[in-house]
C-alpha cells in the first residue's frame, strides 16, 4: 500500500537523505556518517536504507522522491560555469574545467545508482528551493523572509524568498557571478587552509586574530537594492596567497576582512528581504548560514525580530527541504515540526552497545545507572571524556549525543584535546553547550542557539573561568541545551554545574581528525582506542582507557 512518504536525496556533496511520511520528519542521515569519507559525495545508498528501516517503510510505498540539484538547468549554464567557478587551488581554464567535469561525473553515477535503486523515477528540483524549504519549514514560523546563499545552485548563488503559512516563493536571485560563498571559499584557499570542502570555519575563526588592516570594499560593493562582486578585484587577492597550512599575518587580516564584508552582506540582504516582505522573521540557509559570527550579529541586530538558521543550512539540509517540498505540494499543508529537527540518524539499544563492547574484548567497562552523573564527574576530574547516547544527529555539529566533553575551565584543555585526541589546528576554537536558561549570565546577547550556529560574545568578567571555550576576540560559538530537547546531556550538564558552578562543558565532535563523527558503538570504541580519550561514556556502560585508574 502507497504511503504518504516522500524522500529527498542530496547527490552533490555532505550527501545525505530524508524521509517525511504523513507531514513529519522521521529520519535524515549523511552518508559520510555510513562510508566514513567526510564530505562524501557518493550516492547516499546507506543513508537512503536508514530512512527507510527507521521508518519501517519500503521503496515501493513511497509517493514521491526528489532530487536536490536540477542538472538540465545546470547543463545549459555549463559554460559560465567553466568561466567562473574558481577551482581552489587551480585557478586556470584547465582546473575549472576540471571541476566542471568532476560535478558530470557525480551526476552520471548518481544516474546510474538512481535508475538500480529501486526506488520511483524522481523529480530534479531547485537547489535552492531546497535550501529554503529545509530552513522554513523546520523554523516553524509563520512567515518570514528566508534568504539562501551558498556557493552556488545551477544558476544563483543567493536567493531571497518569502514564507507566508505553507506557501514559500521566490522574489529575487543572484547569479553565480555575485557568489558570496565562492568568494569565502576563495580566501578560504588563498589562506592556505582549503584543503578539502567544508574548512571555512577555519577562516571564521582565524578572523578572531585580525586588526583590520586589509579591506575588499573594492571587491564587494552596494547599490541601494544589489550588492555585486568584482571578480576581476577578487582574483587580485590571489597575491596573498599562501601555501597549505603556512598561515601568516595576511592570511589573518584577509579572513578578518573577508568575514567583515559577509557581514556587511548579510546586513544589506536582511534590509533587503524586509523591504520586500515587511517581516521581520528571518531564515537563513545554505552554505554559508554556518557563520556563525555573522548569524550573531543578525540575530542581534535591533531590525531581526526572530532569526532561524537550520541545524543543517548546509547541503546536507537540503534533502530535508527536498522531501518537504513534495509533502506541501500534495497536501497543502506545512509540515510537521519535531521539537529538535537533530537526532534523526541511527540509535542503538543495550544489546547492540554491549554486542559491540564484548567483539572488542574491552573488560574495564562497568554498567551504571546514572551515565550523566558519571561522564559529569569525569569532565570535573580533568578527564576527557566521549559520550555516545541516543540518536545520531543530522549536520555538522555534535550536539550531545556523539559528542567528546571536557573542562571549559581549563586553560590547557584545548591543546589537550589537540595533542590526543583532535590534532586541530592550535588556533582554532573550541566550544560549549550551556544550560539555556544559564545562557544569558554568561554570554551576550541573549539569543537562544540550539545548533551551534552563533557566536555569542562571553561577558568580559567570567571569560577568564571558562579559558577554554573563549577564542580569542572573546566569543564562543555555544550550544544552548533545554531540558526538552535532550535530557540525559541536559542532567550531565546540570550535575557539572551543581560540582563547578558552570553551567557549560566543552563540546566537540566524536571523532579523529579526518575522519566522520561516529556513528555505531564500533566508531566510539575505535576512538576509544585509537585516540586519547580517557573514558567513554555509552548508553549505560562506561568504558576504561586501560592507563586511567580512577574511581568515580
Ligand atoms: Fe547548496
Amino acid at each position: 500500500m502507497m504511503a504518504d512518504a516522500f524522500l529527498g536525496i542530496n547527490i552533490l556533496h555532505d550527501t545525505s537523505a530524508a524521509l517525511v511520511v504523513d507531514g513529519e520528519l522521521v529520519a535524515a542521515a549523511e552518508e559520510e556518517r555510513f562510508n566514513c569519507d567526510r564530505h562524501t559525495t557518493a550516492f547516499p545508498n546507506s543513508a537512503i536504507d536508514f530512512c527507510f528501516e527507521r521508518a519501517e517503510i519500503t521503496k515501493g510505498q513511497l509517493r514521491g522522491v526528489a532530487v536536490t540539484f536540477d542538472y538540465r538547468q545546470f547543463r545549459l549554464n555549463l559554460q559560465p560555469f567553466e568561466q567562473n567557478t574558481i577551482n581552489h587551488d587551480d585557478v586556470t581554464l584547465r582546473g575549472r574545467r576540471k571541476i566542471a567535469e568532476d560535478n558530470f561525473a557525480t551526476w552520471r553515477r548518481a544516474k546510474r545508482e538512481l535508475a538500480r535503486s529501486g526506488l520511483p523515477t524522481p523529480r530534479f528540483m531547485r537547489h535552492h528551493l531546497t535550501h529554503a524549504a529545509c530552513g522554513y519549514y523546520l523554523s516553524g514560523f509563520d512567515g518570514a523572509g528566508v534568504v539562501v546563499f551558498d556557493g552556488r545552485g545551477e544558476r544563483e548563488s543567493t536567493s531571497l524568498w518569502r514564507g507566508s503559512g505553507a506557501r514559500l516563493n521566490h522574489i529575487e536571485s543572484y547569479s553565480i557571478y555575485d557568489s558570496l560563498g565562492q568568494l569565502y571559499t576563495y580566501v578560504t584557499s588563498l589562506c592556505g587552509l582549503y584543503g578539502k570542502i567544508g574548512n571555512e570555519g577555519k577562516t571564521m575563526g582565524l578572523s578572531g586574530y585580525g586588526t583590520g588592516r586589509l579591506h575588499l570594499d573594492d571587491v564587494v560593493t552596494f547599490d541601494p537594492n544589489r550588492y555585486h562582486i568584482d571578480r576581476k578585484r577578487m582574483r587580485e587577492l590571489s597575491r596573498y596567497r599562501v601555501p597549505l597550512g603556512q598561515l601568516n599575518s595576511d592570511s589573518q587580516e584577509l579572513a578578518y576582512a573577508v568575514q567583515k564584508k559577509l557581514e556587511e552582506a548579510y546586513r544589506f540582504l536582511a534590509r533587503r528581504i524586509q523591504q520586500l516582505t515587511g517581516l521581520r522573521s528571518f531564515v537563513l540557509s545554505g552554505g554559508v548560514a554556518l557563520n556563525c559570527n555573522a548569524n550573531a550579529m543578525l540575530a542581534g541586530s535591533p531590525d531581526v525580530e526572530r532569526l532561524y538558521v537550520p541545524p543543517a543550512a548546509n547541503d546536507a539540509g537540503t534533502s530535508i527541504g527536498a522531501a518537504f517540498v513534495q509533502w506541501v505540494e500534495y497536501s497543502g499543508k506545512s509540515p510537521m515540526v519535531p521539537i529538535d529537527p537533530v537526532y534523526l540518524g541511527p540509535a542503538f539499544d543495550e544489546d547492540a552497545i554491549k554486542a559491540s563492547i564484548v567483539r572488542t574484548g574491552l573488560t574495564r567497562v562497568a554498567k551504571v545507572c546514572d551515565p550523566a552523573r558519571i561522564a559529569s564527574e569525569a569532565i570535573t576530574k580533568g578527564l576527557v571524556v566521549g559520550w555516545f547516547q541516543g540518536a545520531m544527529e543530522f549536520g555538522p555539529r555534535a550536539l550531545g549525543n556523539r559528542s567528546i566533553l571536557a573542562d571549559p575551565r581549563d586553560a590547557e584543555m584545548p591543546k589537550k584535546l589537540n595533542d590526543r585526541v583532535k590534532f586541530r589546528e592550535p588556533w582554532r576554537p573550541f566550544a560549549p553547550s550551556v544550560l539555556q536558561e544559564k545562557a544569558e549570565e554568561w554570554f551576550t546577547p541573549t539569543l537562544v542557539s540550539p545548533y551551534m550556529l552563533l557566536s555569542l560574545t562571553v561577558r568580559s568578567e567570567r571569560r577568564s573561568l571558562i579559558p577554554a571555550v573563549t577564542h580569542i576576540d572573546g566569543t564562543s560559538r555555544i550550544q544552548s541545551v533545554t531540558r526538552e530537547v535532550n535530557p540525559m546531556y541536559y542532567r550531565l550538564i546540570e550535575e557539572f554545574f551543581a560540582r563547578t558552578g558552570i553551567p557549560m562543558v566543552l563540546n566537540t565532535s566524536l571523532n579523529i581528525r579526518g575522519e566522520s563523527i561516529a556513528r555505531t558503538p564500533d566508531d566510539a570504541i575505535r576512538c576509544l582506542i585509537n585516540s586519547g580519550l580517557d573514558v567513554l561514556v555509552i548508553g549505560n556502560f562506561v568504558i576504561w582507557k586501560e592507563n586511567i585508574n580512577l574511581a568515580l
